[in-house]
């Protein structure tokens, strides 16, 4: 058998971030390699570059793969999606609440069975990886069996993974609730189980306030209090009639904001979905706790639920990343969502750079999960969770990308067109592991 080396020099365009580019592509906030070497040891980054300055001095023996004009990107982050709703995803419903009650509920309810968690957990997985997505920070229900399978599947897939068992004790049916005794406990052991387990992180989950008592909130403040390292991971401001009912829930609380922050739930490390109709008071107290939001166009528009406001999220120093939200979301692919997103910038007379939108589905992610140390760039050291993009996966884009010249014109095509057909391969810690390898 011929000796095959731990290292693996891979040739091709390389692309990847240092900071948000902003509303106007600032120039030091990402490299580019037109013709680029992502030199992997060991499942972690070496080296990144030019090819033809770096190529002389690669180790002997090296293995190399040839990718020729395809991109190499940091593999996609998807701070907010739902596991359980691989099965819910283009089911009908006119808004958040009613789609919740008739489709999304009775399809939770299936996750009490582990072995049916355990088969959607792979599925997912598997979905997740074609379409170029190596981390995600995923919502279980409110079963526990089901979000230890969880657990297990993605640990046998070496996968950097978070995820949480859903805090849910009231306003919903009866056997998708916890009581507020029982999800804290059920919290601390899955915390003390999963957190740091190899790649595996734990996100303390409280579907949203509707659904969670102010006891059940102030037991996820606490558990929050008590491990400071974990994730915190909740919806926010989706819907207007989700909002009015917030009201009624916690009269004395100001605002849908200001009833996470009375419990001790914004900080560093916590992520909201959605985030639509915040003020710019919320919005700066928001940002100020550390507390990220996460973009979701594809639910935001197939649900109807709103435009997120970019530029008010840039003005109050709100960080934002982009997410699927699968169910409420559309589909899997990070090429899709930043397409939507474009597109709800344009709605709003604002604008979304093809650049930023790669940027928010890779380093803002890792920034908002807090493993920016670990994965969503190639700084030399971190983990080699990578894909391949072919800028001409289907006629219509060989077609179109022979045109375009600059960097930022073949990144609009791969997102306007793009979808998992133009991811060539993942990688995970340097191991190609997608299904058609
Ligand atoms: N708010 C509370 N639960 C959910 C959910 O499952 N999906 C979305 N989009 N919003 C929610
Ligand atoms: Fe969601």
């Amino acid at each position: 058998m011929a000796h095959r080396a731990d290292v693996t020099a891979h040739r091709g365009a390389v692309l990847h971030f240092r900071s948000d580019p902003g509303e106007h592509d600032a120039p030091d906030s990402y490299e580019y390699w037109e013709d680029g070497l992502l030199l992997v040891r060991d499942g972690k980054v070496e080296k990144v570059g030019d090819w033809a300055a770096l190529s002389a001095g690669l180790p002997d023996p090296c293995n190399v793969v040839m990718h020729g004009c395809k991109l190499l990107l940091p593999g996609f982050i998807d701070p907010h999606i739902h596991f359980p709703q691989t099965d819910v995803i283009a089911s009908g419903g006119h808004n958040l609440l009613d789609w919740l009650e008739h489709y999304t509920f009775p399809a939770e309810q299936r996750f009490a069975d582990t072995t049916h968690a355990r088969e959607v957990a792979s599925f997912f997985l598997d979905e997740l990886l074609a379409n170029g997505t190596t981390t995600a920070q995923v919502l279980g229900t409110v079963h526990r069996g089901a979000i230890e399978e969880f657990f297990q599947v993605a640990k046998d897939r070496r996968l950097r993974m978070i995820a949480g068992k859903v805090l849910m004790d009231r306003n919903s049916p009866d056997d998708l609730r916890d009581t507020a005794a029982g999800g804290e406990l059920d919290t601390r052991e899955l915390i003390e189980k999963w957190h740091d387990n190899d790649r595996l992180h734990y996100a303390i989950t409280p579907r949203f306030a509707p659904t969670s008592s102010a006891d059940q909130l102030a037991s996820a403040g606490r558990l929050a209090q008590e491990y400071p390292t974990v994730l915190i991971h909740s919806h926010l401001a989706e819907n207007r009639d989700e909002i009015a009912w917030v009201r009624e829930l916690f009269p004395d609380s100001q605002s849908y904001l200001d009833v996470y922050d009375r419990f001790g739930l914004l900080r560093e490390r916590a992520t909201y979905a959605h985030c639509l109709h915040l003020d710019a008071q919320d919005r700066r107290r928001m940002a100020a706790s550390g507390a990220a939001a996460a973009f979701c166009p594809t639910s935001n528009l197939y649900l109807g639920s709103g435009l997120f406001d970019i530029a008010a999220s840039d003005a109050a120093g709100l960080r934002f990343a982009l997410a699927t939200d699968v169910g409420g979301g559309t589909s899997f692919s990070m090429l899709k969502t930043m397409s939507e997103g474009y597109k709800v910038a344009q709605m709003l007379g604002q604008r979304l750079s093809p650049l930023r939108a790669f940027y928010l589905a890779t380093l803002a992610g890792a920034r908002i999960l807090g493993l920016q140390d670990r994965i969503g760039h190639f700084a030399p050291g971190t983990e080699a969770d990578f894909i391949v993009l072919d800028p001409a996966a289907t006629p219509l884009l060989a077609r179109r990308s022979a045109q375009a010249l600059t960097l930022s014109e073949r990144l609009l095509l791969l997102l306007v067109l793009g979808d998992d057909r133009c991811v060539s391969s993942t990688y995970v810690l340097g191991e190609r592991v997608t299904r058609n390898s």
